[in-house]
């Protein structure tokens, strides 16, 4: 990640203190929260705007004439124009709320492809994306007769990109691309792949989901027709996401889920649908989550997108440096332009073992897959541990986090 270098210096004590969580202890130890890239924590910020509306505002939104409605109704729709701005998307109709990036995809798969695709079509994937932007995929080409390509990844962990050029043939008809490995933390040059999509007219879809928390996004600079993205990576609440798509895109497109909210009248024997956004958010959506969602992007405003890049970019390199120091630890995922995810192999311990004897020092981690199966196959393992950073770790965690897989080494000795 690059930002501007006058970005000021980010207080990581000061916003430590914002994240009530990570003043626990766990095991008797103090938390050291490196499980980013699964669930951020959330600060105080969130907590309190989900608890505020469910105190003082809770009501159903877009359906009734009392006042509690109405102001839910405002908040609900307000964040949606938060979002638009978050993203520098075009207008706030061209945000659809979600349960996640699994969701939007699930969305797009069923809503745009199973309708767009025929037989022998193509779905460009990557060989680094995680299960969410790959199995909607699968099921939309066993329903369509299409296809799923992968542009294949190097040892590193970067995409081939002279592959990727080639694999761009008469035939794709969407690019489907991950912005930030989950896995690998490898940054792809997304705004470069879509122009090169975009030359032969395919569709393209962004999976933001480790993205967003790390990096500014603008959807119309990178110039993507659909972009997702997931609430609680980005320190909002669980079960709330996004979806950004072209408003020419979204309108042709029909609902892909039946309900209230989504119509525009309903007999009983036919409906009609409400205009996008509202035809793709059927039923009572979740209402607090959005709400924690707002606030959870006014706070990432608040600290900085230039101050986060550059503390994650430091403590990165402080971690990476301190781990190629290592004796028997190998990174996995070494790309240039990288995002604060750290995956390594200790020699002739499973990564279940090492997250085991980590989480004794009261260090939490990642170890397995990472719902990333393909990148693993790729690179010859069936598994790493993942160390994943946000703006409030420290290099101290980084250090205990050395310290935890020194002990490792000596514990499998
Ligand atoms: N995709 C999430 C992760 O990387 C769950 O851990």
């Amino acid at each position: 990640m690059t930002a501007p270098a006058a970005a000021p210096p980010l207080d990581v004590d000061r916003v430590r203190q914002d994240f009530p969580i990570l003043s626990e202890r766990v095991r008797g130890k103090p938390l050291v929260y490196l499980d980013n890239a699964a669930t951020s924590q959330k600060p105080r910020a969130v907590i309190d705007a989900v608890s505020r509306f469910y105190a003082t505002e809770n009501a159903n939104v877009h359906r009734g004439v009392h006042y509690l409605s109405e102001r839910a109704t405002v908040a609900y729709d307000e964040v949606r124009a938060r979002v638009a701005r978050f993203l520098n998307a075009p207008s706030p109709e061209t945000i659809v709320f979600t349960r996640g990036t699994t969701e939007a995809i699930n969305l797009v798969a069923q809503s745009w492809a199973r309708g767009t695709l025929r037989p022998g079509d193509e779905i460009l994937v990557t060989g680094m994306e995680h299960h969410s932007n790959l199995v909607p995929w699968q099921l939309v080409a066993a329903q369509t007769g299409a296809v799923v390509r992968a542009v294949p990844i190097t040892d590193a962990g970067e995409l081939d990109l002279r592959a990727f050029d080639g694999l761009l043939t008469d035939r794709t008809r969407l690019l489907a691309a991950v912005h930030v490995s989950n896995a690998l933390g490898t940054i792809n040059p997304v705004r470069w792949m879509v122009s090169r999509a975009h030359e032969r007219g395919i569709v393209t879809l962004i999976d933001g989901a480790q993205s967003v928390p790390h990096l500014p996004v603008d959807v119309q600079a990178i110039g993507c027709d659909f972009f997702a993205f997931s609430g609680h990576k980005v320190f909002g609440p669980t079960g709330v996401g996004a979806l950004y798509g072209r408003a020419e895109l979204l309108e042709g497109m029909p609902p892909w889920q039946g309900g209230g909210d989504m119509i525009e009248s309903v007999t009983l024997e036919h409906s009609t649908w409400a205009r996008p956004p509202a035809r793709f958010e059927a039923g009572t959506p979740m209402i607090a989550e959005v709400i924690g969602l707002g606030a959870a992007l006014d706070y990432v405003e608040t600290i900085g997108h230039a101050p986060i890049g550059t503390w994650e970019e430091e403590l990165l390199a402080y971690a990476t440096e301190r781990f190629r120091g290592l004796d028997g630890v190998r990174l996995v995922g070494t790309a240039r332009e990288k995002a604060s995810v750290l995956s390594f192999l200790v020699e002739g311990v499973h990564p279940h073992d090492v997250g085991a004897v980590l989480d004794d020092d009261g260090i939490a981690i990642r170890a397995g897959h990472h719902c990333a199966q393909p990148v693993m196959r790729r690179l010859g393992i069936p598994a790493t541990a993942r160390a994943s950073f946000a703006f409030y770790n420290t290099r101290d965690e980084v250090d205990a986090l050395v310290r935890g897989v020194e002990r490792v080494r000596r514990v499998f000795a």
